[in-house]
């Protein structure tokens, strides 16, 4: 029997990888929960494995200058941001999704292919024509398409905000700048256009929730839609 892929998607500082990791907390714990019984794979992209690694350490050397931004490389730059997530989504499908969705189990990947589409759909606008539906093709003929989306959508602007007071607990703070958190406020807001709009064109798979509310809200719808998906995509 063949399970349910699950992804979950939106622009950073969204609350999507939060809510992920306490609802794995709370399956651990064995909570009661509406879902309980199937066994849960959670996964995500950029994966831990080495294409996940390089593309880190690139996104990390890419934060000094902001992304998106203009420059002499910034074609290659692009192209190879996207064919290094590619090549790390290669290996997530077929070592880790494929593999969990044969033994039936409900997989919950953070992330996946409608990252590319979005994020990559923006930063190789001009570079490429049409880099929705080129990246969307480019994956097609050897992807799965998820049965279900969940796109956390939210304000881009609270979003900074929310990345920002994250990075400075953290120490990690490499955006505080007035210039930099403008142009990460643009590029998100090009990013989050981008899901709507891949949600707009399959309503049938996209379930959309406000990510705009407090975490513990954002938790319980997320559950509320979580399980209503899985009774929907229960197979006989
Ligand atoms: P994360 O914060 O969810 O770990 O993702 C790291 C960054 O990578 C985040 O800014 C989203 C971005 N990203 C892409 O640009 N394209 C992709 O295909 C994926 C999976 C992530």
């Amino acid at each position: 029997m063949r399970g349910i892929l699950i992804t979950f998607e939106g622009i950073d500082g969204s609350g999507k990888s939060t809510v992920i990791a306490e609802i794995a907390r709370k399956l651990a714990e064995g909570e009661r929960l509406p879902f309980r019984g199937k066994h849960f794979l959670f996964t995500a992209e950029p994966t831990e494995g080495e294409e996940g690694h390089l593309i880190r350490e690139k996104l990390k050397r890419d934060s000094q200058t902001t992304r998106g931004q203009a420059s002499r490389t910034r074609k290659a730059e692009q192209l190879e941001e996207l064919f290094l997530f590619m090549a790390d989504h290669a290996h997530h499908l077929e070592e880790t999704v494929l593999p969990a969705l044969e033994q039936g189990m409900v997989v919950i990947s953070d992330r996946y292919s409608d990252s590319r589409v979005a994020y990559q759909g923006a930063t190789l606008q001009g570079i490429v024509p049409h880099p929705l539906e080129w990246v969307r093709e480019l994956h097609r003929p050897w992807s799965i398409v998820p049965d279900k989306t969940i796109l956390f959508s939210i304000d881009p602007a609270l979003a900074v905000e929310r990345c920002l007071s994250r990075s400075e607990e953290t120490g990690t703070s490499q955006m505080s700048k007035d210039p930099e958190k403008f142009e990460r406020e643009e590029f998100l807001k090009e990013v989050a256009e981008n899901f709507d709009r891949m949600a707009k064109g399959e309503p049938e798979r996209f379930v959309t929730i406000d990510a705009n509310c407090a975490k513990a809200e954002i938790l319980e719808e997320t559950m509320r839609v979580l399980a209503e998906l899985l009774s929907e995509t229960e197979r006989p």
